[in-house]
């Protein structure tokens, strides 16, 4: 892309100041800059001050498997589970294209070292889990990893210092999740220095068109791969590919399924499973009405009591039918480092701006039907969010020593 298309790219989204420092750019700089516009989508920051794409259609309970139900089925499930594991017809997905700022550290958050008395790094406990499956079934399950642009190069080099924690290299597959243009508050692209747009990753919703993006489709396709199971960085109980998840997802017909907690109270900030205008569809602790959280089931149980953990299950075919772009787009405000009016980078201390995200929980809404599977959260929820208090590295320490995990 030469200067001119550049501009005219820019026009069409009145983003014209991107060049306001081109001629203060080395040509190689210049270069590194149109290759950015060309590649960037400003499609997004149309919606900034028009944010009605995550309007609710009419939201309704829907009852989840519980536990005695799952333990009444176990073995059977699990039989289920293990054939298709062992068929190579199950890969996990883990979403580690997060910036993790809550915690706080600059490193990617599978780096997180939450041992005491030794190392045990978060990426590490989650391999560990993974492992215990690959035993029980004998086979072993690819696994795909969704880094971003900022923390891939330490995110691969990490597992191979660590020799992917006895986990077999052939069977892991890295890829990189798409980063869209951040902006301030009336849809301005944000520079971050004078050669180069400020960049945040998409949300981990763009995880399944970035994998495939990534040329990863034919690993799907060789392997014959019909499950994917999609699980977030910072569980570190987390069970993944479970058999018995995997085998009630396959028993119950479904396309989907969504491993779910009993909320510990009303209020518990998890998004509950639900239907909406009739398909599954997850609705958020804050969109509640007192209605919604008086509703009880036909045992008399509340209605939207079980939360969803980040922890899907959905079938591979399903998933190309969704396209990307029918995914709700959410606009979080959000401290983005930029250049001042006179071209200096400052780092804001509040936040000045918006990052335009996808997110996997959307995906749900997509397909047609998804079984939310209750799985007992003292055993498979410890989410490290923090660094202490609730979802934290203390509160998950604790949750793995009642689990017998050495730390
Ligand atoms: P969170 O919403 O907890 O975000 O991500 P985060 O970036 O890890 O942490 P904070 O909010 O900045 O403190 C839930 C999961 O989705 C992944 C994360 O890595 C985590 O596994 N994720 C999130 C991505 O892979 N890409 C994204 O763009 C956002």
């Amino acid at each position: 892309m030469d200067y001119k298309q550049a501009y005219e790219k820019l026009e069409r989204y009145e983003q014209q100041h991107v060049l306001k420092y081109y001629d203060e750019l080395t040509a190689e700089q210049q270069q590194v800059l149109l290759a950015q516009i060309e590649a960037a989508d400003f499609e997004n920051l149309k919606y900034c001050k028009d944010n009605t794409t995550n309007l609710r259609g009419k939201i309704t309970p829907l009852a989840a498997m519980q536990l005695e139900e799952i333990e009444k089925n176990r073995k059977r499930y699990t039989e289920t589970g293990l054939e298709a594991i062992r068929k190579g017809e199950v890969a996990a997905v883990l979403l580690a294209g997060g910036m993790g700022t809550r915690l706080g550290s600059d490193e990617p958050k599978g780096m997180y070292n939450i041992g005491i008395t030794k190392e045990v790094f978060i990426f590490q406990r989650l391999i560990e889990n993974m492992m215990e499956v690959v035993r029980q079934a004998d086979a072993w399950i690819h696994l795909f990893v969704m880094t971003s642009d900022k923390n891939h190069e330490m995110t691969t080099a990490f597992f191979k210092e660590k020799g992917y924690f006895g986990y077999k290299e052939e069977y892991v597959h890295f890829f990189v999740q798409d980063m869209v243009p951040a902006s301030d508050y009336n849809g301005k692209v944000y520079m971050e220095e004078k050669g180069k747009i400020a960049m945040s990753p998409n949300g981990n919703g763009g995880w399944f068109s970035s994998m495939y993006k990534e040329g990863l489709l034919e690993v799907v396709r060789e392997a014959g791969i019909e499950w994917l199971n999609v699980f977030a960085v910072d569980n570190v109980l987390q069970r993944i590919a479970d058999p018995c998840f995997v085998g009630a997802t396959i028993a119950n017909n479904c396309v989907a399924g969504a491993k779910v907690v009993k909320k510990v109270s009303p209020d518990e900030r998890v998004g509950a499973l639900c239907l909406e205008d009739g398909r599954p569809s997850i609705v958020e602790y804050y969109e509640l009405t007192d209605e919604m959280k008086a509703a009880k089931d036909e045992q008399g149980r509340p209605a939207y009591d079980f939360g969803v953990i980040l922890n899907y299950l959905f079938k591979e075919s399903m998933l190309e039918e969704i396209v990307d772009g029918q995914l709700p787009l959410h606009i979080v405000e959000k401290k983005i480092p930029c250049l001042d009016e006179e071209g200096n980078c400052v780092e804001p201390e509040a936040p000045n701006g918006y990052k335009y995200e996808t997110l996997v929980l959307d995906m749900i809404h997509q397909v047609d039907n998804c079984l939310p599977y209750e799985v007992e959260r003292s055993r498979e929820f410890a989410p490290i969010k923090n660094p202490t208090g609730i979802d934290s590295v203390e509160s998950a320490r604790e949750l793995c020593r009642l689990n017998g995990i050495e730390l």
